[in-house]
């Protein structure tokens, strides 16, 4: 075929998503449509994703949002050439949801269907905006993952480091809900920091200093809660230094996990002729200390710095969509309709 189109479906956790992606033949993506439904009003009340409430919202979401991709990309459901649908890791009640009407879709127009891993997407999505060549780190810091991955091609992935506890972003999200922040607490305890002073706690910096590339940060919720007792009852300026004080914490400890990440990109390649470059997804990317940081970091190691517009960075089906392009161009296989979705999938 002279270009492919593909429709894409995201439903592992809280965003109930669908877009349409086309491949030129020269390889370049284009977004045709990307559309996306939060769940956050849905949950907010809980302080968190409450996964039968989030699979129901699945439900009800999804065909509408389809539809609505198909329209904004002026395509109909017979000249798509595939299906992308997410089938793991997640929770399981929307995985469910996405993948069957996945299979459904393909089904009937008896097109191929791609089961995507949901961190496949967020790995491959720099090639969608920024056409970025193999291979490339890439730092994925959401509300579920914290994963440094050596992403080597298509369906090629090394992972390097993850968190041994917490997810960044729930350590995040701990922390605003210890302080009395609201949830999501990332962009709550971002906003407070920025009044505060970042040197009043010393908090941990876990597993700074050692050679495995792993991240830990149940130790940091930790001692902020330690700090915030001791201090009880707190006023705004202490909850804005604490903010300040995790964040700093936060940012010294991705700068030399990170750092020790890119120095053993640079020795892995040491004879191979590739422009180092280091990709960040996830919502914690939204955070501006942390992506300075990063920059920083990529400067001073040599490294191209690449952070796609938010809206690409979190939970989307765009990064599904391409993902299963990349594996068509790649002549990847696609997937038997009995394929069934994995809430864990490593
Ligand atoms: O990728 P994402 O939107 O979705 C899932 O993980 O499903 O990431 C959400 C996470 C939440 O934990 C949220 O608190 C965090 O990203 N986050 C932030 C910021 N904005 C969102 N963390 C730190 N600073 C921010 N500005
Ligand atoms: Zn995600």
């Amino acid at each position: 075929a002279p270009f492919l189109r593909i429709l894409g479906i995201e439903t592992s956790c809280d965003e109930t998503a669908a877009s349409v992606v086309v491949r030129h033949p020269d390889g370049r993506g284009e977004i045709l449509s990307d559309v996306v439904l939060s769940q956050l009003e849905e949950h907010s009340a809980f302080g968190g994703v409450v996964p039968e409430i989030a699979a129901r919202a699945h439900v009800e979401a999804l065909d509408g949002l389809i539809q609505e991709a198909l329209e904004q990309a002026k395509v109909s459901l017979p000249e798509i050439d595939a299906v992308a649908a997410t089938s793991g890791p997640g929770l399981i009640g929307g995985l469910i949801v996405g993948l069957m009407t996945g299979k459904a879709i393909a089904r009937v127009t008896n097109k191929p269907l791609f089961a995507i891993n949901h961190l496949e997407g967020h790995a491959l999505t720099a090639r969608l905006t920024d056409g970025l060549p193999f291979p490339y780190l890439m730092l994925l810091v959401s509300g579920g993952h914290t994963q440094l991955i050596l992403v080597r091609g298509v369906g090629e992935y090394e992972r390097w480091g993850t968190t041994i506890d917490d997810a960044l972003g729930e350590a995040f999200d701990k922390t605003a809900k210890l302080l009395g922040l609201p949830y999501p607490g990332g962009p709550a305890v971002e906003r407070a920091a920025l009044k505060g002073d970042p040197d009043r706690f010393k908090l941990p910096r876990p597993l700074v200093g050692e050679a495995r590339l792993d991240f830990s940060f149940s130790g940091l919720k930790t001692a902020v809660r330690q700090a915030a007792t001791e201090i009880a009852p707190l006023s705004d300026q202490d909850v804005a230094d604490i903010c300040a004080s995790f964040q700093k914490a936060v940012s010294r400890t991705l700068q030399d996990r990170i750092g020790r990440g890119l120095a053993r990109f640079r020795g892995e390649y040491a004879d191979v002729d590739v422009q180092p470059a280091l990709v960040v997804a996830g919502g914690v990317a939204a955070n501006d200390e942390i992506r300075r940081t990063l920059q920083a970091l990529c400067i001073e190691h040599g490294f191209r710095f690449i952070a796609p517009p938010m809206r690409l960075c979190t939970d989307n089906a765009a990064m599904i969509a391409w993902a299963g392009l990349e594996r068509m161009a790649a002549e990847l296989p696609s997937d038997p309709l009995d394929v069934q979705p994995r809430s864990r999938w490593p």
